[in-house]
Order: structure tokens, then sequence, then C-alpha cells
């Protein structure tokens, strides 16, 4: 709440007309004439893909002008899209990166990049574990865990590639829901910096640009679809920008790290085929009392979440049948070392939200 009131009031609103924003989002932004505009949601509905591509496109040439920028691509819909709308804007003129942070799925640097050299787009590697994980040392608050990813990633790391490559902006692929989100105060977002008052350029030193940002999951598929990209990027399920430190209650460390990725690779393995909106394993920070060959075994919990959901802004748990949810436990256990128990969640959100952190 902190957040919003204070973005708000900056806004000129009272903090009675707090909540009385449901639908519609604001973030101070002036327009060339220096007026302050609305950031209001294109429904998926009043959704035109072809002219949407057409204006945003036209939108990042003239932003950009005639320098460099670059773009962080995780492999997620929102970052790919926005990947090939850059492309289609400013051609070998933007620069696109795939942060390693220690904290992505197995094997997930290696194939994005791969599935974009198919694609003709060469994507750059930056190794950034270490920039991250000492960021992460000690912190177990969830909204300092998140301010300090958001730290490491636009200060740390792409401050440094701006300066190297003369870059003056950074394409990202916020959208209508972190938006939404991080400005009720539910959870910062990764990728939300003005709208908590963060001057990009001073801060820094570069300018952030926003294509996506009036629009919610379903609508960014389309989009992604119309510019071609393949079926396994439009309809890859969401992965949050924090990635697994997102599904890691109390302190990041790598080991911790490393059995999260664990489960998720087997509980994507497991429910790949649900045609459920997302599905994540989340690491408990409390462990508890188990048994392994007949001995005592204190050892971690693991949580498993399946969401049904239009655009995450709310969802519930998918009915998944009994023996998924027996095979998942049965795997994680045995396959995931240290792991004695695992729970399935069975809250809608709200009160609960997709991610744990
Ligand atoms: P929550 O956990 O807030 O998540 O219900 C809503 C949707 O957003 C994803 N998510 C994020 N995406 N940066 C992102 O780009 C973030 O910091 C972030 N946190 C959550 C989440 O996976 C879900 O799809």
């Amino acid at each position: 709440m902190v957040y919003h009131i204070a973005i708000l009031a900056r806004l000129g609103f009272s903090s009675d007309s707090v909540h009385m924003l449901t639908d519609r989002t604001v973030r101070e932004e002036k327009d060339r004439g220096g007026r302050r505009m609305e950031i209001e949601e294109i429904r998926l509905k009043y959704l035109n893909p072809q002219r949407f591509i057409e204006e945003k496109i036209a939108e990042i040439a003239s932003l950009a002008g005639s320098g460099l920028a670059i773009n962080a691509l995780s492999g997620g819909v929102d970052s790919s899209t926005v990947t090939m709308l850059g492309r289609r804007a400013l051609g070998e003129r933007l620069k696109t990166y795939f942060t390693d942070n220690g904290l992505m799925r197995d094997g997930e640097p290696q194939k994005i990049v791969s599935l974009f050299k198919e694609m003709g787009v060469c994507v750059e590697i930056v190794e950034a574990q270490t920039a991250f994980f000492n960021a992460l040392r000690g912190v177990t608050d969830p909204e300092e865990k998140r301010e300090a990813i958001t730290r490491a990633f636009y200060k740390d790391i792409f401050s440094g590639l701006v300066k190297e490559s003369g870059a003056r902006h950074l394409l990202q692929g916020t959208n209508y829901t972190d938006l939404e989100e991080t400005v009720a105060g539910i959870k910062r977002q990764h990728n939300i910096l003005e709208q908590l008052g963060i001057d990009t350029e001073e801060e820094y030193g570069y300018k952030v640009i926003e294509p996506l940002i009036q629009l919610r999951k379903p609508a960014i598929r389309k989009i992604a679809k119309a510019l071609g990209l393949p079926e396994e990027i439009y309809n890859r399920p969401p992965f949050p920008g924090p990635a697994l430190a997102a599904r890691v209650i109390g302190e990041v460390t790598p080991e911790r790290v490393e059995t999260v990725r664990k489960a998720t690779s087997i509980v994507e393995e497991e429910l790949s085929n649900t045609g459920a909106f997302q599905y994540l394993a989340i690491l408990h920070e409390d462990r508890v009392t188990g048994m392994r060959n007949g001995k005592r075994d204190y050892g971690f919990q693991i949580e498993v979440r399946c969401w049904d959901s239009e655009d995450a802004k709310t969802g519930s748990p998918t009915r998944l049948p009994y023996d998924i949810l027996e095979k998942l436990a049965d795997r994680i256990t045995t396959e995931v070392p240290g792991v004695v128990s695992v729970t399935y969640n069975v809250t809608k959100k709200p009160p609960s939200t997709i991610e744990a952190v």
C-alpha cells in the first residue's frame, strides 16, 4: 500500500480514491508536450494485432531515434515479443542479452539462445550469477529480495552493458498486470521502475521503453503469434522476472536454488500437458521431520502450485487428478536430494498470489 498511496498522491489522488481504481491503473508519464498521460489497458477484444504492431514499431523507432538500444531476453512471451518488435523497429541497432543470473531453470539460457538463433536473432549471454547471489546473500524478506534483484539487474548489470554498448534505451516487456500489482502495493514486480518513482536515466544512465505496458498476457500472446514467434514461445507458461528466487522462501543460495530447480523440472514434465495457466514448485524455509531407510531425516518441504487463470490477475488451483499428485510426491521425494515432504496448494488467488515471494 505504501507505493500505491505515494504514487497516487504524486498524481493528485487522495487515498480514498485508491480502491476505486480497479480497472484502470495510472502512472506518471509525460507526453512530448509535457502533459500527464494515463496508462489504460487495451482489452483483448479491442486489440488489432497488426495495428498494434505497426504503432509500436513506429513508437520504438521514434523514441530510440538514431541511437542504439538494448533489451534483456528471458525467453518468456513478454520479453520475446519485445525482442521481435525492437528488431523490426531498430534492426541491428538493438542488442539483445540473456542474463544468466543463476536463477533460471535447467538448461534455459542455452535453449533460448539457440531458439532465437534459428530465428536469426543473435543473443549474447551475460554471466551474472555472482552478482545476483551476492545481492541476495542474507536477504529473506520477500520485498527486499525483489528489490535486491531489481538493483542487481538494472544497476549492476545493465548500467555496465549500456555504458559498454553506447545504448541509451532499454526495451522491456512490462505488462499491465505487473504495473497494476506493483501500484496496488501487492508485490513489487522486478521490472517496475518509474511507477515507484525511479528516474532510470538518473539512477541507471538509460531510459526504459515499455511497448507492452497496456496489455495483459492473453493479448501479448496474440501479438507474439502475429509477429511470427513459434508456439513454444507464444504459448509458453509465464515465468517471473526474479526467476526461481520468487520460489525460494527464505534465503536464496545456489544450493537452495538447485533444490527448487530440480523440483521445477519434475513439476514441468508432469504438468505440461494439463493445459494449466502456470505450474511451479516452491521451496519452503522450514524443515520437517521425515524418515528414510528406517532413520529420521529432517528434510525440506516442496509446495506444488498449478493454476487455472486467464491473465494472472486472479486464479484457482487446477483440480489435478490424485494419481498425478501422488506421482509428483513420489518423484520429488526420490529425485530431489533432501526433500521429505510435498504439498499441493489449494488456495485461490486472492488471497494467495501465484508465486510465493
Ligand atoms: P503473482 O505472484 O503476483 O504473479 O500472483 C502474477 C504473474 O506475474 C508473474 N510474476 C512476475 N513477472 N516480474 C515478472 O515479470 C516479476 O517480478 C513477477 N512476479 C510474478 C507470475 O509468475 C504470474 O504469472
